[in-house]
């Protein structure tokens, strides 16, 4: 199979005619109603040095963006927002983005790019956590922005605050060598979380709280575009339950270390967050 992105640009721009292909692609990535994305001339005026947005084209095609706000420590990029077209996903344009941020803010003498994100959402967390090596340190955000219209309509906006350090990205994770849940499961890990199959559909059980310094939690293969659409009951539960269980485990002291997606015997997909105890 061809590669799709062979001829991928990725460069920070200010032009105004790109912005504004920004702005498009908020309201196919997301499904937002216009008012709601970030018009072309806010990112005209905040977009200096590393806040300038970097995008990924190919040709005169505009196929993903990645869009910070500095923080008020000077140290600390906050990512707003990132997105890649949906026909282009799984190609490490997202990997390519974030990794061009890392760039231009490591001239700045930026240390840490943190950005929130629903815990949910697998492909977000595989890139986040597994490829870049970013950590959740004990930060639950309940309904960050209240009920959204567009992908998250309908549940409460609950949100990781995930922190990508400088001297983490790129570190060595247990993930990067686990392809098989077979292989999970020989790191001998208790699940403080498991999905139960239940008419093909990954359906949330109730959570163990586990004394062990590492625990596995089991998230949805496909939250948004498959438990979402088939059952909003179960998508509201896998959010209540996921909520509290993230919310107890870090009160006792665990950070979200790693990420592991991994595939089953029939080759379905598992998505698994590692909690461990930092003391
Ligand atoms: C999050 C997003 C930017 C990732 O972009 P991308 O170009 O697909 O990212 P990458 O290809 O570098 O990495 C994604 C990884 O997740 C994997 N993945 C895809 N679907 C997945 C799923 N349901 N569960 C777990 N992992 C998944 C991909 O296979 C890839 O891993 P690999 O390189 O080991 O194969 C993109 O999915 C997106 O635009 N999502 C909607 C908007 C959004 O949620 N933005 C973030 C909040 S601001």
């Amino acid at each position: 199979m061809q590669n799709k992105t062979n001829n991928l640009v990725i460069r920070a721009t200010d032009d105004m005619a790109d912005l504004e292909k920004i702005t498009d692609l908020q309201i196919e990535v997301w499904g937002f109603p216009p008012r709601e994305a970030i018009p072309a001339h806010l990112m005209k005026s905040i977009g200096k040095g590393p806040c300038k947005p970097i995008i990924a084209e190919l040709g005169d095609e505009l196929v993903g963006f990645i869009y910070a706000f500095n923080s008020q420590n000077n140290k600390e990029l906050y990512v707003h927002m990132i997105g890649v077209h949906p026909g282009y996903r799984s190609n490490h344009i997202g990997v390519g983005l974030i990794v061009a941020q890392k760039e231009t803010a490591e001239k700045q003498g930026i240390e840490t790019i943190s950005w929130t994100y629903d815990p949910l959402e697998g492909a977000n967390s595989n890139l986040y956590v597994r490829k870049i090596g970013g950590i959740v340190e004990g930060d639950y955000l309940r309904d960050n922005y209240g009920d959204q219209p567009g992908r998250n309509e309908g549940l409460p906006s609950d949100r990781f605050v995930l922190k990508a350090r400088m001297q983490n990205i790129g570190r060595n994770r247990k993930s990067l060598n686990t392809k098989t849940f077979e292989e999970l499961k020989r790191l001998q890990i208790p699940f403080a979380l498991k999905a139960r199959l239940e008419n093909g559909l990954q359906v949330c059980e109730d959570y163990a709280i586990i004394d062990r310094g590492e625990v596995l939690v089991e998230i949805p293969r496909d939250f948004v575009g498959e438990i979402k659409p088939k059952d909003m009951d179960q998508a509201i539960k896998w959010r209540a339950v996921t909520g509290d269980l993230f919310e107890t485990y870090f009160a006792r002291g665990y950070f979200a270390t790693d990420f592991f997606s991994v595939k089953n015997q029939n080759r379905e997909r598992r998505n698994f967050y590692l909690l461990e105890r930092q003391n």
